[in-house]
């Protein structure tokens, strides 16, 4: 029988995995409290991120791990908070040294709803408590002032100490968008250098402040403005958003062979207008093919990390500045989304505690 102890709590949370850093969770540093009262056990586990997708899983198996180490404790509480790990190059980067992960949204195609999942994304990763932030860097096609309810935010605040303009605020993340500096009826020509440019001055002339994950919004396509754009940006990592028809996977494959070339890691491939179910009859179809994410997802030795069907409510919710995940959060797709978005949080702590590692090892 093992005593009730801090000793022994440790010796049984390092029985218990993080399932997708597949180490424990003492060896991983997560162990941030323990406290004994009595026969009361309290444990406090920080996560790499908030939305994790695994946090009941591993809260359950601390518990199990516990009670099978010390019977007689009689009341076990895990506590998880977390703390977003941090991509290594981003601290060696002065650019933003308040922001923690940059993640771009890609399509290889327009219109297949890579700005509509970036906002959804990003309001799901603020709604588990991460700090988030978006980048609205389609400078040719601003869509985040209108699927954020900012259409009439005209003038953006500048701080007279700093020079450095406040991002705009809305469903609990901050954004900012070439949108809040033009008016809707006057399009903008820009050259490719021009656009990198107002990029870079939405990275170093805004007051980010501290961020988990600021996640740009790229302007569809793998042409030269593309491959700046992913050049001058700091990037953990990517992820490109498809629909499962031919001609859209064919695009997808050129950006997601565009990160390659240029070192950028792909967290995944997420299918949009997968598939539609009629509200009436309940009733699937595959108006778009299916499986197409899947596949392109397998032969690219890549991940889908999740596959959001049509539903006239996601594009309400962008039409009107309320997206679903908001307007609808306990809807079926509201939940997928979440989902997804968890994944990709997940990705990132993955990729970030492999790096780590492997510069300790270069280290040694
Ligand atoms: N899953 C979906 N179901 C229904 N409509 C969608 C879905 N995803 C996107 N849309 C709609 O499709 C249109 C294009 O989406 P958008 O996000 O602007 O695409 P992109 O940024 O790739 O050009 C928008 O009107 C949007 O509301
Ligand atoms: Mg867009």
């Amino acid at each position: 029988m093992s005593q009730i102890n801090k000793e022994n709590v440790l010796k049984a949370l390092s029985k218990v995995d993080d399932p997708d850093l597949k180490r424990d969770l003492v060896t991983l540093k997560m162990v941030k409290d323990i406290i004994i009262e009595g026969k009361k056990i309290t444990a406090n586990i920080e996560l790499t991120t908030p939305a994790c997708p695994l946090k009941d899983t591993i809260k359950n198996n601390c518990v199990i791990a516990i009670k099978a180490e010390i019977p007689e404790a009689t009341e076990i509480i895990i506590d998880m908070s977390s703390n977003v790990s941090e991509h290594l190059n981003q601290s060696k980067n002065a650019i933003m040294p308040g922001v923690k992960n940059t993640i771009a949204v890609a399509s290889g195609k327009g219109g297949v709803g890579k700005s509509t999942v970036a906002v959804n994304l990003a309001i799901a990763l603020a709604k588990d408590g991460a700090k988030v932030g978006i980048i609205d860097a389609d400078i040719y096609g601003p869509s985040m002032p209108l699927m954020l309810g900012l259409g009439n935010k005209f003038g953006l605040i500048q701080d007279p100490e700093t020079k450095k303009l406040a991002p705009l605020e809305s469903h609990g993340i901050k954004i900012m968008s070439i949108g809040f500096m033009i008016d809707d009826d006057n399009p903008v020509i820009w050259r490719g250098p021009m656009a990198s440019g107002a990029l870079k001055q939405f990275m170093t002339d805004v007051s980010w402040g501290n961020l988990d994950y600021l996640i740009y919004d790229l302007p569809p396509g793998t042409g030269d403005i593309q491959l700046t754009l992913v050049q001058t940006i700091p990037l953990t990592g990517a992820v490109i958003v498809t629909t499962p028809q031919e001609v859209s996977l064919i695009d997808a494959k050129k950006g997601f062979k565009m990160f390659e070339r240029v070192n950028v890691p792909i967290f995944g491939i997420i299918e949009n207008m997968s598939y539609f179910i009629a509200p009436d009859t309940g009733k699937k179809y595959d108006i778009f093919g299916s499986g197409g994410g899947e596949k392109l997802a397998v032969k690219l030795n890549s991940k889908l990390l999740g596959s959001i069907p049509i539903d006239s409510r996601i594009r309400e919710g962008g039409d009107s500045g309320l997206p679903i995940v908001v307007s609808l959060p306990d809807s079926e797709n509201a939940k997928i989304i979440t989902e997804i978005a968890r994944n990709l949080a997940a990705q990132i702590s993955i990729k970030n505690a492999n790096d780590k590692l492997s510069d300790v090892e270069i280290q040694l």
